[in-house]
């Protein structure tokens, strides 16, 4: 089935839906909550003072904008212009940090003194910690064992900034584990406590709200690209998705745009049909978690289903309720990616152009080895993370 795309909405309706995906399906608790930060997000971040802050910490403290690198090496390889948006090369190492000082914004003029988050590769915490820091607040973060375990460095970085780590110890001892704790702080604490949501993911506003916040990715892309090749738009935009944030903001100023295609990609860890996988958009089907309806990797009667990845970034069991959607309606082309490719295209990319990739970013860098594209294509691919948190599993994988 082809979608006519032009007649497509992509982004969030006034009741919180891209399309059959998101809601907000929370307890009666959380209600305040949510719907506090629903009536002020679009108002506060259309205040002229609160844009002017946002921009000037994105470009003094973040570093925006991030290079729009034309990858000569890998495009000579794979016989396709490639670009590489270098998110890695953000204070903090990643895309996440954009959301966090967007997100530490709306909590400081909601009156909140305490931060909540939960994280899975340990980025989004150490992006929550350091804008805690940085603003002075109370921050506390919640991390699978697993996680903590596999992303010791990270951890060690929240710990400096200040940070409390509380380990999530049910369930597969990861990112969904975290986000359920820092869900059950968040009933415990409606008052004083925001709760600043990592991904793509969660209640109504949050998909919209990070989404937003990630668009400076495509934004800056626009005029990059026209400097680098005389047109705005690639011919096809790439970013691997955990929960979906740097895909978002990847996607966000072109998901209208027909010439533009999109490809996202997941995780197969083991392979999609190991039973240890990531892979949502094939394995999984419509039910709820965390907050929206969206795709979800469950059981016949419902019950999630423990995901498995190399990348601690990228084993969620569930997609954003947007990436549902470009799924759904075949907007985007969505290829599942296995560990040992993402490793193999992670060390290829630090052979050809000397950078070391998060695991994460190497799974989007990997599709090269699966898809031809043409001489004259342009490609631009997000790579969301540096490699440094991801040293020991690179070093362990390769015996190096
Ligand atoms: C470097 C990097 N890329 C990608 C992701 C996946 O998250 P998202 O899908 O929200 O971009 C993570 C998550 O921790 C990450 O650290």
């Amino acid at each position: 089935m082809t979608t006519n795309i032009n007649n497509m909405n992509y982004n969030v309706n006034e009741k919180g839906y891209y399309g059959e995906f998101g809601g907000a399906y929370i307890p009666e608790m959380l209600y305040p909550n949510v719907e506090e930060l629903r009536q002020n997000y679009l108002k506060i971040m259309a205040e002229p003072d609160f844009k002017k802050e946002f921009d000037q910490l994105l470009k003094d403290y973040v570093g925006r904008p991030s290079p729009l690198y034309f990858a000569k090496r890998l495009s000579e390889k794979y016989n396709t212009k490639i670009y590489l948006k270098r998110e890695d090369l953000n204070h903090t190492g990643a895309h996440k940090i954009n959301n966090t000082i967007g997100q530490i914004l709306v909590a400081k003029r909601l009156g909140k003194h305490r931060i909540i988050a939960e994280t899975g590769a340990g980025q989004h915490g150490v992006a929550t910690a350091t804008v805690c820091a940085l603003m002075g607040l109370e921050c506390i973060v919640y991390m699978g064992e697993v996680d903590i375990a596999r992303q010791a460095p990270n951890v060690a970085r929240m710990k400096m900034l200040g940070a409390t780590v509380v380990p999530a110890l049910s369930g597969s001892r990861t990112l969904k584990d975290a986000t359920n704790e820092a869900i059950r702080d968040w009933i415990n604490n409606p008052v004083d406590t925001h709760y600043i949501i990592g991904s793509a993911i969660g209640p109504h506003p949050y998909p919209d709200m990070v989404t937003r916040f990630q668009s400076v990715i495509s934004q800056e892309i626009k005029w990059q690209l026209k400097e680098h090749e005389g047109r705005e738009n690639p011919d096809y935009v790439v970013a691997c998705i955990g929960g979906g944030s740097n895909a978002a903001g990847t996607y966000y100023h072109y998901l209208h745009e027909p010439d533009v295609k999109i490809i996202a990609v997941e995780a197969a860890g083991l392979g999609v049909d190991s039973g240890e996988s990531a892979a949502t958009s094939v394995l999984g089907k419509e039910g709820i978690i965390h907050g929206c309806k969206t795709l979800l990797m469950q059981t016949p009667d419902g019950q999630i289903t423990e995901p498995y990845s190399i990348s601690a970034g990228l084993d969620y069991p569930g997609v954003g309720p947007m990436h549902a959607h470009l799924a759904k309606t075949g907007r985007a082309e969505f290829m599942s990616i296995k560990d040992d490719e993402a490793m193999n295209a992670g060390l290829e990319l630090c052979k050809l152009e000397g950078i070391i990739p998060a695991i994460e970013s190497s799974h989007a860098l990997a599709i090269f080895d699966q898809k031809t594209f043409k001489p004259t294509d342009v490609v631009v691919v997000s790579l969301s993370g540096r490699g440094d948190k991801d040293l020991q599993n690179y070093i362990e994988y390769f015996k190096i």
